[in-house]
């Protein structure tokens, strides 16, 4: 979007009072999550999950069920997040927290479905830098976990015309961005920038929740929007997408995403795309839990 539109989009959304408030844990994890995986301190992690009463209990719920199946039931926060890992605390942290920040009846879009998309793109986009060698593939996990964030601020801004653009894209097959355009004038990646921005998240962030729908034009530099570009496709055409099918072909070989990726790092060669498309499906049912897991959770807290 150019700058002298983005500009007034941005104050529509500072006149209306619509941007959603930077969740509080938000930026101090953000900070805590932001250095390699074996400096990340737990205890600050178990401190984050204590301010929050029913992500607490949440966690403790998530140990003791099925999915871990425990001798001995973890009763307290640091067992229980010591029993789940710090990889998934942080997507309960950050899935808890930035569904807070619009208020339950201003959802537009179902926030399973969203989330289901967010976390899936997540999980995509780290397997992928594993198998290309990206060097931080949990800087990678954030990126497709974050990517969609203008969604939240489409619901407060602008939510009839986003409920008519979600129906258009759903009625059509199309591409959800193509429908926000047509019926809106602007894209969740454009009202994401601008949440990004005021909520001052690093910038290499900023770039992918910009770009990653636009195909073609320069990223910036920066493998990460191709990254996220190709985890989102891949999402939407396995059922990790926005709750509808998309009609249209995809070339992976031929997407310039792929192509810069070749470019910059060797290893894309040796991807075997029908074996990583097949695994999808298995990574489907881990986010499926995860997210039953979370919903169940808010019900019941
Ligand atoms: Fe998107
Ligand atoms: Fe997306």
């Amino acid at each position: 979007m150019k700058t002298e539109s983005l500009d007034r989009l941005r104050s529509r959304i500072v006149k209306i009072d619509a941007m959603p408030a930077i969740p509080v844990i938000l930026r101090p994890l953000l900070r805590c999550l932001d250095q390699p995986a074996e400096l990340i301190d737990m205890n600050r992690i178990v401190e984050l999950v204590s301010y929050d009463k029913s992500i607490a209990a949440q966690c403790i719920r998530m140990a003791n069920s099925a999915l871990f199946s425990r001798s001995t039931p973890a009763e307290t926060i640091r067992s229980a997040v010591l029993s789940l890992g710090m990889w998934r605390v942080r997507d309960l942290l950050f899935s808890n927290s930035l569904s807070q920040v619009i208020p339950a009846n201003r959802w537009v879009v179902d926030p399973s479905i969203f989330w289901r998309h967010s976390l899936g793109c997540a999980l995509v986009c780290r397997k992928f830098a594993e198998l290309i060698d990206y060097p931080d593939t949990e800087k990678a996990y954030l990126a497709g976990l974050l990517h969609d964030i203008g969604v939240l601020v489409n619901c407060m801004v602008a939510p009839d015309e986003f409920r008519t653009a979600l129906l258009k894209a759903a009625e059509e097959k199309m591409p959800l961005e193509e429908a926000e355009l047509a019926i809106m004038g602007f894209t969740h990646s454009d009202t994401g920038r601008i949440l990004g921005e005021a909520w001052k998240i690093p910038t290499d962030l900023i770039d992918v929740i910009e770009l990653h729908h636009l195909i073609g034009d320069p990223n910036r530099g920066n493998p990460l929007v191709a990254l996220v570009h190709l985890s989102d496709l891949l999402c939407r055409m396995r059922e990790l997408g926005y709750g509808y099918y998309e009609a249209r072909q995809i070339d992976f070989a031929h997407e310039p995403g792929w192509l810069y990726l070749a470019m910059k790092f060797p290893a894309m060669k040796k991807i075997d795309m029908a074996h990583f498309t097949f695994k999808l499906d298995d990574y489907a049912k881990e986010v499926g839990e995860l997210v039953a897991t979370v919903f169940a959770g808010r019900q019941a807290a």
